[in-house]
């Protein structure tokens, strides 16, 4: 293996490993055994030329590769995307033993993981995460999942990848939404888990933008450890797995009031601002590290604010959070820098009171 990659551990019941460096796509054949007859890889269209190079590295002796190229974004994640490829799949006549390549964003790793964990019941999956986000988050984990009528993300089902490849030379043509919007959930690990985080963002403000520099290979490489140690620990979300939630219950709500047109991880800055004012009101958190999450997350380019006037949305789209059990409802607030914890949902006067620190205005 070449040596400037990282593999990082996912422990758990099905342990597997990450990946990380430039050209770590080239490591894919490690991870499939030569008997495979039959991998489907399924790709987001700006990945055309890229799935090309994958399927020929792939394909070997009689092994069969189907190209599986779905909607862009979110429009990949319905039952009609799902529904087509249970066809090809059973066109193709896929067996327990083939295996199903992501090669994508999160979008992507989504639909396709949702895929193999219905099919026959399961099959493996790799993931070849291929956005930020996709990298630090998504790829990472077992969460597979579409969107209903219902919601966003609520048909799903665990099921934990083989190996996930994050090949650092697919970031260069990410835009800078796609950029920032992984930023936010590398920043959210350093909140809840590795203060250095913390201090490269700030330290290297310039380069951590660029998709080629040292410092985004570094807080990348250690949003994946603080990823791994928890999703390793509780894969099912029954107990630590609930701090990555941190700034998802507002980010959640601003998602939903703005008909998911807000990039994700712009929607958690802006919710972990607010989880901050809400920690400090509450006697929780310093309000100098309030500010800090302000400063930060502002420095590389994050929204820290949010419209005003949209109170009773908000709420109403809080309410029905995924994260909530039964009628009870919960947050995930710090108590210091690497410090989380997961409060039933403070009261109403309390949440506003944060709304109206970050809209500046009325409810
Ligand atoms: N399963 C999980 O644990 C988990 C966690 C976080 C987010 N998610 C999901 O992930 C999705 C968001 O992920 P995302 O931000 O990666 O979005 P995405 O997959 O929609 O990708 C964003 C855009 O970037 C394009 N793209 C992908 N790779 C590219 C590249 N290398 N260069 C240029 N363009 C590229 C995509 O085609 C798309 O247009 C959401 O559906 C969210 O629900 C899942």
């Amino acid at each position: 293996m070449s040596s400037s990659l990282t593999v990082i551990a996912v422990g758990g019941q099905t342990p597997y490993e990450v990946t990380i460096g430039r050209g770590a796509l080239r490591e894919l054949d490690r991870y499939i055994d030569p008997q495979v007859a039959r991998i489907c890889l399924v790709f987001q269209p700006p990945l055309r030329s890229a799935a090309a190079v994958v399927a020929d590295h792939l394909r070997v002796g009689q092994r069969r590769i189907v190209g599986l190229e779905i909607p862009d974004g979110e429009a990949a994640k319905t039952l009609d995307v799902v529904g087509d490829a249970w066809q090809t799949l059973g066109r193709t006549e896929f067996t327990r033993s083939d295996m199903i390549v992501a090669l994508g964003g999160g979008a992507a790793s989504d639909v396709a993981g949702f895929i193999a964990a219905t099919w026959l019941r399961g099959i493996p999956l790799i993931n070849a995460p291929t956005t930020l986000l996709g990298m630090v988050d998504a790829a990472i984990g077992g969460k597979t999942g579409i969107n209903t009528e219902a919601g966003k993300n609520l048909v799903g089902a665990f099921h934990p990848p083989k190996a996930v490849l994050c090949d650092l030379d697919a970031l260069g043509t990410l835009d800078e939404v796609a950029l920032t919007s992984g930023l936010a959930e590398i920043v959210k690990c350093g909140f809840i888990a590795d203060p250095e985080i913390l201090e490269i963002v700030w330290s290297a403000q310039n380069q951590i933008r660029q998709p080629a520099s040292d410092p985004l290979r570094d807080v990348i490489e250690r949003a994946v450890r603080v990823k791994a140690d928890v999703v390793g620990a509780d894969l099912r979300e029954n107990s630590i797995r609930a701090i990555l939630n941190y700034g998802h219950t507002f980010g959640h709500a601003i998602e939903r009031v703005e008909g998911f047109t807000w990039a994700h991880g712009h929607a958690v800055a802006v919710g972990m601002v607010f989880a901050a004012h809400v920690a400090t009101a509450m006697g929780l958190l310093d309000p100098t590290l309030r500010q800090a999450h302000h400063d930060l997350l502002q420095r590389v380019g994050l929204p820290v604010s949010y419209r005003p006037g949209r109170w009773n949305e908000l709420r109403q789209a809080m309410a029905v959070d995924k994260k909530n059990r039964g009628n009870q409802s919960n947050m995930v607030l710090l108590r210091a820098i690497g410090d989380p914890t997961v409060v039933e949902t403070p009261n109403d006067q309390l949440l506003q009171h944060a709304y109206q620190e970050i809209s500046g205005g009325a409810l």
